[in-house]
């Protein structure tokens, strides 16, 4: 039977490739596969074959016929629209589109910003995003009764730690040792804490950086939005200086927004650096256009964009975390995410980073 099959097979093929025309293509498949046709006489058959052959016998058969099948559409096919055309490749024909993902902008700001930072000798370093109260605020010199603690500007975490499951800490979560099960727990509404964490642990010289997420009860709008992403900063040794931090962050803002990027530092109050600034960039929009009087909708017509707080580590920091403020001296800042990047790319919406807009997510 399978000599059969092949011999079948070899008829059929020779056949296919001597049609000429419709008529002929039609007696090919009414030959081969009408239901009286070849094929299925042999698949008729199966049936006298002894059991144990059908299988191997039906799968030869069913294979030729689909095979048949095939060619006789494709042999139709090349006479409908000419062989010519079929046979031919039209190279300027546009490819498929296949779409490419990319880093989301965030994740791009962040890893632009951390090379940077790299490349004049900080490391990165990371925390958790639960905190206790006393790293998010008291190690920090934030008394409890500072506004900011309030739980309206923090959210706080019902559950405490309990003595119990302390004694059962996974693998990586060391940091949970530090907690006292009485401690309230947090979301950490800046990157700061970890300073504290990474300053008990550490003995100066050290340059850090800390990119990482907070959150804040606030209402989402535009500028808002109540998780975000931090990049905190902190260079602490003997001799450190205002003016190593102001040549730090003139670098970071030249290399990230531009070398003509101007820089200039505003007084400020933060409870964790004294003195402390706030820091602000020519307006990277109206300083590029010729027009210099045209209303910017960047800068509001100021020419100036606040991009960070930074200041000298406050002595009571260091006390916390028990670092000899007589021997060393430190710098330390804090940046936004989110405002940098919109900056850069020209955003205007905070909410557009969380929406999974395709456009963030593809090409950008
Ligand atoms: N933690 C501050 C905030 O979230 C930002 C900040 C300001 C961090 C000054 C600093 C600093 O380290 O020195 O608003």
């Amino acid at each position: 039977m399978l000599d059969y099959i092949k011999k079948i097979e070899q008829e059929a093929l020779s056949e296919l490739g001597n049609i000429k025309n419709f008529p002929e293509a039609e007696a090919f498949r009414l030959k081969y596969l009408s239901r009286n046709g070849l094929m299925a006489k042999i698949l008729d058959q199966m049936k006298t074959l002894p059991q144990a052959e059908r299988p191997r016998v039906g799968k030869v058969a069913n294979e030729l016929k689909s095979k048949l099948t095939l060619e006789i559409n494709y042999c139709l096919e090349k006479l409908r629209v000419g062989a010519s055309s079929l046979e031919k490749i039209d190279l300027t024909l546009p490819g498929l589109n296949y779409q490419l993902g990319c880093l989301h902008p965030i994740t791009k700001t962040i890893e632009e910003i951390n090379q940077i930072f790299i490349s004049l000798g900080f490391s990165i370093v990371d925390g958790p995003e639960i905190e206790t109260q006393r790293n998010n605020f008291e190690a920090l010199n934030i008394p409890l009764d500072h506004p900011s603690c309030d739980a309206f500007d923090t959210f706080y975490l019902k559950r405490q730690v309990s003595a119990d499951e302390k004694t059962h800490l996974p693998a990586g979560r060391q940091g949970w040792a530090q907690i006292k099960p009485s401690e309230k727990l947090l979301l950490r509404s800046h990157t700061s804490p970890v300073q504290v964490r990474f300053m008990e642990k550490n003995k100066p010289p050290f340059s850090i950086i800390v990119p990482g997420k907070v959150y804040r009860p606030d209402a989402t709008d535009a500028s808002h939005s109540f998780m975000f992403h931090q990049i905190e900063g902190l260079a602490m040794g003997e001799n450190i200086r205002f003016s190593d931090l102001k040549g730090v962050l003139t670098v970071f803002a030249q290399r990230f927004f531009g070398k003509d990027t101007k820089m200039r530092f505003r007084p400020h109050f933060f409870p964790f650096t004294e003195p402390s600034a706030e820091v602000d960039i020519s307006c990277i929009i109206c300083s590029k256009e010729v027009n210099k009087d045209s209303h910017c909708s960047v800068c509001g017509g100021k020419k100036w964009l606040e991009i960070l707080g930074a200041g000298m580590v406050h002595p009571n920091v260091l006390k916390a975390v028990k670092i000899d403020s007589e021997k060393y001296t430190g710098f330390a800042f804090g940046m936004g995410v989110e405002r940098i990047a919109m900056l850069k790319y020209g955003i205007d919406d905070i909410r557009l980073f969380f929406e999974n807009d395709l456009r963030f997510l593809g090409q950008f």
